[in-house]
């Protein structure tokens, strides 16, 4: 039997799957690495961290499957999507990677729609400047840091670093490259104009291929940490969103996906580059060639559920915490909370704007705090759907990945604020199953994505709306997203004595 890896570098943790022809997952191990938060709205890791782990889990893997590491061949990769990391020209490290939930870029980003202005922005780019992408955070070393910047060579994004540890290659591919900003997305090349506009040579940027193109072996230093052999094909991968997407079979148009990790997104299969959201969702490269997908997040999705176990519910597992949630009716008893915990991005563009609960009373006990965060978390994806609708997409079915796929309440809570018919797979890998999925094409296993999709994904239940409880939520809903307006201003005042 021969087989493939892929690994998904994420933002808690690297997991790297060994994966068979016929799309049987073999083995899994994860490893973690920690975030570094110096100042509040920032958010580093060390690179080396990622190599470390992801050296440490595919030795794991591949001893505990005793498999021939030969009968592996070929290896590609999901990553978190947006990070800055910095090279200088011997290919050392210049400072630990910026990551995409890091808001210190609001400046930068006002500069960049000051130079060279949001239509012209989004003409090329198709996306907003927003806090969390690539380009505004090299802007932030430019200006704070120009000993660091005058010494790059070439930036990187975080799984394109860490292929470049593993076969000395320098590559980007367009579903990451898409997520810097700097990136023209139906030119598929970077932008001259952009780049001269905002003084960033464009000789930074490395050189752009496809997700599914093999760009090397696995290269003999790392071979002889890993156990890999040096014939193990490594294909270029893509970004976490897309390959989520890939993992889970959105390949075609009317295809949607609603992924809730540490971030949450609902994403959108787009056949073509140039339908207009006026910048309200995110347009990036797809994984498959030529295919494009839209995309709206919620910052703080997983990330408020697991905020809210540490902080309050320290002893419960999750299971048991959203086991409570059938105890509780829609609406938790008159409880809103909106999951700004690190601020929002769509439909709010906005750095500072902060979580809330509302309508607290001393009858409320912990079980409908916890059925609140997931409905708001819930709602605030649901924002994201409605604006795909109100741009004439007809979304029915949505394919529910991640932890809010975990259980079977919050998928009927997904398919009622949703109004959409909500697919489980049966078994669900994320993107690591799409990075495998890249590698299995690459290495000519199937001729299409899609084929492999046929062989790899299967469904295995369905939840659908009930009518009576979508008519609830439409009412919460409304009160939900008046939130954000009543609680903006009181973020921005109440930041200033936030002293961490
Ligand atoms: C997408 C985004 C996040 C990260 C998470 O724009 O910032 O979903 O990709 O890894």
């Amino acid at each position: 039997m021969k087989y493939v890896i892929g690994i998904d570098l994420g933002t808690s943790a690297v997991k790297t799957i060994l994966v068979d022809r016929k799309g049987q997952i073999c083995a899994v191990v994860s490893k973690s690495y920690p975030l570094i938060h110096e100042q509040t709205g920032y958010s580093e890791q060390d690179p080396e961290e990622w190599v470390q782990q992801t050296t440490r889990a595919l030795k794991e893997l591949i001893s505990s499957s005793n498999i021939k590491p030969e009968d592996i061949e070929g290896i590609s990769y999901s990553g978190q999507m947006h990070g800055l990391v910095l090279l200088d020209e011997s290919y050392n490290l210049l400072r630990n990677s910026i990551l995409w939930n890091d808001t210190r870029t609001t400046e930068q980003c006002n500069y960049l729609y000051k130079v060279i202005g949001e239509k012209r922005l989004l003409e090329i780019t198709k996306n907003q400047a927003l806090e969390g992408f690539t380009l505004p955070k090299l802007l932030w070393v430019k200006e704070r840091e120009p000993e660091i910047f005058e010494k790059t060579a070439v930036f990187m994004l975080p799984k394109d670093y860490l292929r470049f540890k593993m076969t000395g290659c320098i590559h980007s591919e367009y579903s990451d490259a898409a997520g810097t900003l700097l990136l023209n997305i139906s030119k598929k090349k970077w932008d001259e104009e952009l780049c001269e506009l905002v003084g960033v040579s464009i000789s930074l940027c490395p050189p752009l291929v496809e997700s599914s193109e093999c760009i090397g072996n696995v290269n003999e230093e790392f071979s002889q940490k890993t156990g890999l052999t040096t014939s193990t094909k490594v294909f270029a991968g893509g970004a976490d969103n897309a390959c989520g997407a890939i993992g889970a079979g959105i390949l075609s148009p009317g295809e949607t996906l609603c992924s809730i990790g540490t971030s949450g997104v609902v994403l959108s299969y787009e056949e073509r580059s140039d339908r207009d959201f006026n910048g309200k969702v995110h347009y990036f490269n797809h994984g498959k060639e030529n295919a494009f997908y839209t995309m709206g997040v919620t910052l703080s999705a997983g990330h408020s559920l697991n905020w809210f176990k540490e902080n309050f519910a320290e002893n419960d597992t999750f299971e048991e915490l959203l086991a409570d949630l059938k105890n509780v009716p829609i609406g938790s008893n008159g409880l809103l909370f909106t999951p700004y915990l690190v601020g929002e991005r769509t439909p709010h563009a906005d750095a500072t704007i902060r979580g809330s609960f509302i309508g607290m009373d001393a009858s409320h006990k912990k079980s409908d705090f916890t059925r609140a965060v997931v409905e708001g978390i819930t709602f605030s994806l649901n924002e994201s759907i409605e604006i795909f609708r109100e741009y004439g997409k007809e979304i029915t079915s949505i394919v529910s990945i991640g932890g809010g796929a975990k259980n079977e309440q919050w998928l009927q809570i997904q398919a009622d604020i949703f109004n959409a018919k909500i697919i489980k797979l049966s078994t669900e890998q994320g993107p690591a199953l799409g990075a495998a999925m890249l590698a299995s094409y690459g290495c000519g296993w199937y001729n299409s994505l899609e084929k492999c999709a046929n062989a790899f994904i299967t469904s295995s239940k369905i939840y659908y709306p009930n009518q009576a409880s979508v008519k609830v939520y439409k009412q919460l809903y409304a009160l939900y997203k008046e939130v954000y307006n009543q609680t903006k201003e009181l973020s921005k005042e109440l930041n200033q004595f936030n002293k961490r």
